[in-house]
C-alpha cells in the first residue's frame, strides 16, 4: 500500500493538526426572545431549555453570554396582541419593546454586537411579514415600513439590522434611508436565501407569530430551488448588504457552499428553531447523544462555508469548546 489515509487519523494530536474546521465562540450569533413584563423567564414549549426574557432578566442573560465569550445577539420581540395591526405601526414606536431591548443590552454590555430582526410578522395582526391587501402581501409599501423600522432600531443603538422578510428591494430601501440619515456604520445582515420552511414552527410558537391565513410561499423561497438563492444573494449584495444569510441550515448546506464560492462577503447560516427542537426531542428520548450531534451539526455548517452561525445551541456549544 502506497497510501494509507488512516495514518493521519492515528491519534487525537495528529487529528487535531490536520483538522480543517474548528468552532470558536466568535462563530456564534445568539437569538434572543424578549417579552414585556418583569421577572419573566419563560420556557418556550416547543423549544426545551430556550426562554423568553423580560427586559430586567435580559440584562442578566446578556452579561452571562458576554462572560461565555458570546458577543453577538439577534433580538426578536413578542408583541402583545392589542398592539398588532396590518401596517406594523408598533414596529416604529421609538419606545417599543425592540427599541427598549436594544438600549437595555447596550447599557448592560456596551460592546455587545446587537442585531435586530426586521420583518412585520411579530407586529402583524395577520402574522405575515408584510402588509396584507386582499389576501396578498404587498411588496413596495412593506419595504418602506421595513426601512423606517430599520432606522428606528439603529437610532435605538442597534449595530446591525437583519431583514428576514424576503420582500424585493428592501435592502436598497433600508440602505438608502440609513445613508440619508447618516448612519454610515450601521450594518445590514440580509436573510438573502430564506426558504419557505416547515422548520420555523417552534419559532412561531415562541413569538406567537404564525400566519393567520395561508403560508409564506409568495415571498419566501421554494425549498426545491437553488439558482434563485444565488440570484437573491447577489442582488442583496448589490443593494448594499454587508453580510448575507442562508436559512435554514442543515438541509441547505449545498446552498451555503455554492453561495460561499460565489460571493465575497461573509456568509451566515441560521440554524433554525425546528433544527434545535428536533435534536432536543431525540436527545430527550435517549435516541441521540445531544452534545456530540450538536457539535457535529455546527461543525458541518461551518465546514459548508458559514462564517457565522445564528444558533439556539450557542450557549450549550461554547460551554463544551
Ligand atoms: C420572521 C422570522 C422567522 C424566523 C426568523 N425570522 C419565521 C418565519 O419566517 O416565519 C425563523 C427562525 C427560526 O425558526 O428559528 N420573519
Amino acid at each position: 500500500m502506497l497510501i494509507r489515509n488512516r495514518r493521519l487519523r492515528t491519534n487525537e494530536v495528529i487529528r487535531g493538526l490536520v483538522r480543517e474546521t474548528s468552532l470558536t465562540p466568535n462563530d456564534f450569533i445568539v437569538p434572543l426572545f424578549v417579552v414585556e413584563g418583569k421577572n419573566i423567564k419563560e420556557e418556550i414549549a416547543s423549544m426545551p431549555n430556550y426562554f423568553r426574557y423580560s427586559l430586567d432578566l435580559l440584562e442578566k442573560e446578556v452579561k452571562e453570554l458576554w462572560d461565555l465569550g458570546l458577543k453577538s445577539v439577534l433580538i426578536f420581540v413578542k408583541v402583545p396582541d392589542n398592539l398588532k395591526d396590518n401596517k406594523g405601526t408598533e414596529a416604529l414606536n421609538k419606545d417599543g419593546l425592540m427599541q427598549r431591548a436594544v438600549k437595555t443590552i447596550k447599557d448592560a454590555v456596551p460592546e455587545m454586537l446587537v442585531m435586530t430582526d426586521v420583518a412585520l410578522d411579530p407586529y402583524s395582526s395577520y402574522g405575515h411579514d408584510g402588509i396584507v391587501e386582499n389576501g396578498y402581501i404587498l411588496n413596495d409599501p412593506t419595504k418602506e415600513v421595513l426601512a423606517k423600522m430599520s432606522l428606528s432600531h439603529v437610532q435605538a443603538g442597534a449595530d446591525f439590522v437583519a431583514p428576514s422578510d424576503m420582500m424585493d428591494g428592501r435592502i436598497k430601501a433600508i440602505r438608502e434611508l440609513l445613508e440619508q440619515e447618516k448612519h454610515f456604520n450601521a450594518g445590514i445582515l440580509s436573510y438573502s436565501a430564506k426558504y419557505a420552511s416547515a422548520f420555523y414552527g417552534p419559532f412561531r410558537d415562541a413569538l406567537d407569530s404564525a400566519p393567520g391565513f395561508g403560508d409564506k410561499k409568495t415571498y419566501q423561497m421554494d425549498p426545491a430551488n437553488r439558482e434563485e438563492a444565488i440570484k437573491e444573494t447577489l442582488q442583496d449584495i448589490e443593494e448594499g448588504a454587508d453580510m448575507v444569510m442562508v436559512k435554514p441550515g442543515l438541509c441547505y448546506l449545498d446552498i451555503v457552499r455554492e453561495i460561499k464560492n460565489t460571493v465575497n462577503v461573509p456568509v451566515a447560516v441560521y440554524q433554525v428553531s425546528g433544527e434545535y427542537s428536533m435534536l432536543k426531542a431525540a436527545a430527550e428520548k435517549g435516541w441521540l447523544d445531544h452534545d456530540a450531534v450538536m457539535l457535529e451539526q455546527l461543525t458541518a455548517i461551518k465546514r459548508a462555508g458559514a462564517q457565522m452561525i445564528a444558533s439556539y445551541f450557542a450557549k450549550d456549544a461554547v460551554k463544551l469548546l
